[in-house]
């Protein structure tokens, strides 16, 4: 069987075919970067705009590098939510139109079990149960996964994602957006032991993160060097590094918390922030003290892609999880999925 991804629910356009027995088969991806750039943050109308723009061509570039035709595709996944209003409706209009002319069924596909099954797309895939750990731009969440579509929230962040943190904490260094990726990079030059940031609620139990004291912490401290425009570029990385190994260290913290209270030794990474190099090393070494393993997606499906919607959307068809509405869900909590 074989499916056809459609993500647009934020400022990417990702298209996919996968088959079940042969595995991906292409994947196109458009990045609205350029487009929001000058704006400092996503423009919700114009992400709409472009996924209007650039859905069908990149559903035509995808069914060709796959070698399909219409004929060959058994039903199309969507992202159904959480995302952008405006950005959703693009991507279900567009599956629903597709589907109703080529007379096929369509999936609603939940963007972080998208994120959370990214995995599965590689080489070295987790058994089930394990530990997810999904970090992006809009969530920061804890997942016990017993099985396929079976997700118990064991944590999650009372305010800002750690994406959101880490792009707002950009902003404030100066760089432009997305801001995430290039603190990272910043990070780099930083020296360690320069400052040191608090690790969110960490003293107390419980499995919740907080990271906007961070992005405050990190601003103090600017300010405190003398502001943005008199701070030199090393005092600059040396914050960016404080930011960075804070906000790794808090995730760490609560990961290690929740592998004891579910004994359990697989842990998977995904979302956005998973592309984070000293997460996944710092992660890495955890996971080799206690004799377990990490599983990540490769850096591309960390981010937004439309390989991610057609695998889950492959695992929910099989499942039978068809639908006859053009459905968004901006919020969807990821616990009201059915189980398969
Ligand atoms: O999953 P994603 O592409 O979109 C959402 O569903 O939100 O995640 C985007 C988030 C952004 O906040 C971005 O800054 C962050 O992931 N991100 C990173 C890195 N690459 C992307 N954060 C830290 N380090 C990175 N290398
Ligand atoms: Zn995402």
């Amino acid at each position: 069987m074989r499916i056809l991804g459609i993500e647009t629910s934020c400022d990417e356009t990702g298209i996919a075919v996968y088959d079940d027995e042969l595995g991906l088969l292409s994947h196109q991806l458009y990045s609205q970067v350029k487009l929001h750039a000058d704006y400092g943050g996503v423009v919700p109308e114009l992400a709409s705009r472009d996924h209007v723009r650039k859905t069908l061509p990149l559903i035509d570039a995808a069914l060709e590098e796959s070698g399909s035709t219409k004929n060959d595709i058994d039903a199309i996944a969507y992202t159904a939510g959480p995302g952008l209003v405006g950005a959703l409706l693009v991507g279900s209009t567009i599956a629903r139109g597709l589907a109703f002319a080529w007379q096929k069924p369509v999936v609603p596909v939940h963007h972080m079990e998208g994120h959370l099954l990214a995995p599965m797309l590689e080489e070295e895939q987790p058994e089930y149960p394990f530990i997810a750990l999904l970090v992006s731009g809009g969530h920061t969440l804890l997942v016990e996964v017993k099985q396929l579509g079976d997700y118990t929230i064991l944590g999650e962040s009372i305010d800002d994602a750690v994406g959101e943190a880490f792009d707002k904490t950009a902003k404030i260094m100066g760089l432009e957006y997305p801001g995430g990726p290039r603190l990272a990079k910043l990070a780099e030059l930083g020296e360690k032991g320069v400052y040191r940031f608090p690790r969110p609620m960490t003293d107390r139990p419980g499995l919740d993160f907080s990271f906007s004291g961070l992005k405050t912490f990190a601003a103090n401290t600017l300010r405190a060097e003398g502001g943005m425009d008199n701070t030199n570029e090393q005092t600059k990385a040396n914050i960016a590094f404080a930011f960075q190994e804070a906000a790794v260290d808090t995730l760490l913290i609560k990961c290690k918390r929740a592998l004891k209270q579910t004994g359990l030794k697989r842990i998977v990474i995904a979302g956005g922030v998973s592309a984070n190099v000293h997460l996944r090393a710092a992660l890495g070494d955890l996971m080799k003290k206690l004799g377990g393993q990490v599983y990540y997606p490769r850096t591309e499906f960390c981010t937004d892609n439309g390989a991610m919607i057609a695998y889950a959307g492959m695992q929910r068809f099989k499942a039978g999880h068809v639908s006859n509405d053009a459905v968004v869900k901006p919020r969807w909590p990821i616990t009201e999925l059915l189980a398969m």
